[in-house]
């Protein structure tokens, strides 16, 4: 068996483990990074690809940010439309200048992986977490098997960056923690399409019939979704009944057509909300999916994510360099506080722009709700600031 020590063991490598890795080891402080799943898988999970003002400069602060500066699309603004009209949300505008960039996930995780490999910090792919031990007496001990056979890993501290499916948050004995969750009515159909985007900015569009939502990634590829109900089958959606659906949806008078193309990749997400309550057992902490989910409407997921990150970052950085673990102490309280507006804005988001296929006056109650969101300035400044940067206010 494999014998490894380091200060701080980081249990998957999506962008809130890899981050944390990156940012812990410019402040010289050793980690090693183990990830279930393979480079090639991680390097193409296609997610969201909205990154906020403040977590953009995160990532060029952490040295990360060179490709995303030069081939990420900086939007101004938004556009929502409701039943064929369409309204523009000048977001830089309403939020001091702050604005969005529209970069893939993907692409900020093939960033990290390609920085931590240059660094040649330790980072396992395809390698499976058997056991997490000693969170709570001595030192907490991280088991593994890969292709390096079984691996044993004795840190100070464990960071379960692994997702809501992961080893970590399942470490954590159910009496020890509270799980806050509510599923929502609706799944996505989201696809990545090449065509060009017909549209410069995106677009949220509450239409009878669901939700849809017009992204982009480059000049050439567009990013689609659609609102089904929760229990739709992906094979039930030929092209034909995806792009029909879609340009229904989108419509405007002005605008009655969308670019269609091939469609590259196609899945249905459901729509959940779960809070784990504290992020912290003993010496693990949580960071990202594993602690949280968020509803998609609104792109918020990664950024809670790298701004958990952050703070766990800071707050190692002050126990290693000054042997002072206040910053760790106040971990979970000061992420919570974010996670919870995140998780009220993307509520907030999803409710009004998907109709309920059922209650009418949950409708009558949407469209007023998302009338005030475009017409008063108030209600639009307060959108705006938290697209553009919520979890930096
Ligand atoms: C995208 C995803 C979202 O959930 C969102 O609110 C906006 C954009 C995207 O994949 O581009």
């Amino acid at each position: 068996m494999n014998e490894v020590r380091t200060r701080v063991v980081i249990v998957g490598a999506g962008p809130a483990g890899l981050l944390l890795g990156q940012l812990l080891t410019l402040e010289g402080i050793d980690n090693i990074v183990i990830e279930q799943r393979s480079r090639d898988y991680v390097e193409k999970r296609v997610r969201a690809g909205v990154i906020e003002h403040g977590v953009a400069k995160l990532l060029e602060a952490a040295g990360a940010g060179a490709r995303m500066l030069r081939e990420g699309l900086v939007h101004h603004g938004v556009e929502i439309r409701s039943d064929g009209v369409s309204y523009r949300i000048p977001l830089s505008e309403l939020a001091d200048g702050r604005s969005i960039t529209v970069y893939g996930q993907q692409e900020v995780v093939k960033d990290l992986i390609g920085l931590r490999l240059d660094a040649g910090a330790p980072l396992y792919f395809d390698s499976e977490v058997t056991a997490i031990d000693g969170l709570t007496n001595g030192s907490p001990v991280v088991e593994f098997e890969g292709p390096e056979g079984h691996v044993r890993v004795t840190g100070v501290v464990v960071a379960g960056c692994d997702g809501s499916f992961g080893v970590s948050s399942r470490s954590i004995p159910r009496t020890e923690t509270r799980r806050y969750e509510r599923t929502y009515p609706f799944s996505w159909l989201g696809i990545l399409a090449q065509a060009p985007p017909a549209n410069d900015e995106l677009i949220y569009c509450r239409h009878e019939n669901g939700f849809a939502l017009y992204s982009l990634r480059s000049p050439s590829v567009s990013r689609l979704y659609l609102g089904v109900p929760p229990d739709e089958k992906l094979d039930d959606w030929s092209d034909d009944r995806i792009w029909h659906e879609l340009t229904t949806r989108l419509a405007t008078e002005e605008k009655p057509e969308i670019n269609v193309g091939p469609i590259l990749e196609r899945g249905i997400t459901a729509m959940r909300s779960i809070v784990i309550a504290p992020m912290r057992y003993g010496r693990l902490f949580l960071a990202g999916d594993a602690a949280h989910i968020v509803p998609p409407t609104g792109a918020k997921g990664m950024n809670l994510a790298l701004a958990d990150v952050r703070e766990l970052a800071q707050a190692l950085s002050a126990k290693f360099t000054d042997n002072d673990e206040r910053l760790l102490d106040a971990y979970s309280a000061t992420c919570l506080e974010r996670v919870w507006r995140a998780e009220e804005f993307s509520t907030y988001m999803t409710q009004m722009l998907h109709p309920s296929y059922e209650d009418d006056f949950e409708n009558g109650i949407q469209r007023a709700r998302l009338h005030q969101a475009v017409t008063s300035r108030e209600a639009t400044t307060l959108l705006s600031r938290n697209y553009v940067d919520l979890n930096s206010l």
